[in-house]
């Protein structure tokens, strides 16, 4: 029912003959009783009516991990992101806790050499993750670690999984990642973060980990993770451009469905998965909704490097402004229903929400 509005009086008719034209122009008035622009007045009634809120709690940083000490390489197509040596990594640890951010995901620059057809340096108990993992929680131990479980760094494919002839073989490939996982959680990783999409490995990778009394690991699973084409800096920056053969479309979802991506998301919440992925994050605002909306489990958006590089680029030609279109486009990942982000935006952002707060 309509609440009863008060009767408004009728407003008197202008009068016909010396009234100037020109005041009836500059005043006229429509008779609305709704006006949504009331509650958009001034900035305390736009604080009161906000629907969403973007916080520090709600980011985690993704941080390219390569060797040497006190050593950074910049990434050229992401400008502002650099590849940094382990003793850098546990500083940006420290600034991570100092800016309230709760977690930093870890991705490796593997020297090529170490590169091979069976990705056995994602075993290696001293690689460069793991000895990451190691620093940081000695002298960061309050921060959470996210350790990426996919073979890309470590093939000399590029590919995610144990590649015989064109194939990527499924069932091979879970093993080894169950092991990857194993390896990451024995260095102290706190997230298990399976990004290579192959099928039943949230399962495994569970089991294994129970088996070894990790029970206590958690598993984010990029659960709905498209072949786009947004990746292109981030192969940059663990070295996969230059070895990437072919495409990963036999196990990256295609853009064009999103049934697709509720099917994956229910097998991996089935499979033990915590908490579940989008990605890319902007162009696949849709999926993040209907994932929340359907399994209200936690779920995460991965604002990938194509998303941050294209707002770099432009706020770099002075097209866009760069620090309003990166909250924007974090907030619209929050209020598409994400519950936390992935974002190399992740330590800037963070610092001006609090020069804002
Ligand atoms: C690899 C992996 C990729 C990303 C995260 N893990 C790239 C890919 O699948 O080729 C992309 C992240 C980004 O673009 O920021 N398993």
């Amino acid at each position: 029912m309509v609440w009863p509005l008060p009767q408004r009086p009728k407003r008197a008719p202008a009068p016909e003959q010396d009234a100037p034209a020109a005041a009836a122009v500059a005043a006229p008035k429509l008779d609305l009783a709704v006006r949504l622009r009331r509650n958009r007045k001034a900035d305390w009634t736009r604080r009161l009516v906000r629907e969403n809120t973007l916080t520090a709690d709600d980011l985690i940083w993704p941080v390219f991990l390569c060797e040497g000490e006190n050593a950074r390489e910049p990434v050229a197509s992401m400008p502002g992101v650099e590849r940094l040596s382990i003793d850098l990594a546990v500083r940006a640890a420290v600034e991570a806790v100092e800016l309230g951010i709760p977690a930093l995901a870890l991705f490796p620059f593997t020297g090529p050499s170490l590169r091979n057809e069976q990705a056995s340096e994602a075993l290696n108990p001293k690689n460069l993750v793991c000895r990451a993992c190691r620093a940081i929680n000695r002298e960061v131990p309050n921060l959470g670690l996210v350790t990426d479980v996919a073979l890309d760094p470590y093939t000399s494919h590029g590919h995610d999984g144990i590649l015989r002839g064109e194939k990527i073989l499924n069932d091979a490939t879970v093993f080894v990642l169950v092991e990857q996982a194993l390896n990451q959680a024995r260095a102290g990783a706190d997230i298990i973060a399976p990004s290579d999409m192959m099928d039943g490995r949230v399962g495994a990778i569970r089991a294994g980990l129970d088996a070894a009394n990790f029970e206590e690991v958690q598993i984010l699973s990029y659960a709905a993770k498209y072949a786009s084409a947004f990746y292109g800096p981030f192969r940059d920056a663990v070295g996969t451009n230059a070895t990437l053969t072919g495409d990963k479309r036999s196990y990256q979802m295609d853009p064009a469905n999103s049934n697709e991506a509720l099917r994956e998301v229910a097998q991996d919440i089935k499979e033990g998965a915590d908490i579940v992925m989008v990605k890319p994050g902007l162009p696949y605002l849709d999926i993040i909704f209907k994932v929340k909306e359907r399994f209200g489990v936690p779920t995460f958006a991965y604002q990938v490097s194509g998303e941050y590089a294209m707002i770099m680029a432009a706020a770099a030609r002075g097209f866009i402004d760069g620090d309003k279109a990166m909250l924007e486009s974090l907030i619209s990942l929050k209020r598409a229903g994400a519950d936390a982000i992935l974002t190399y935006f992740a330590a800037r952002a963070a610092k001006k929400l609090k020069e804002m707060a």
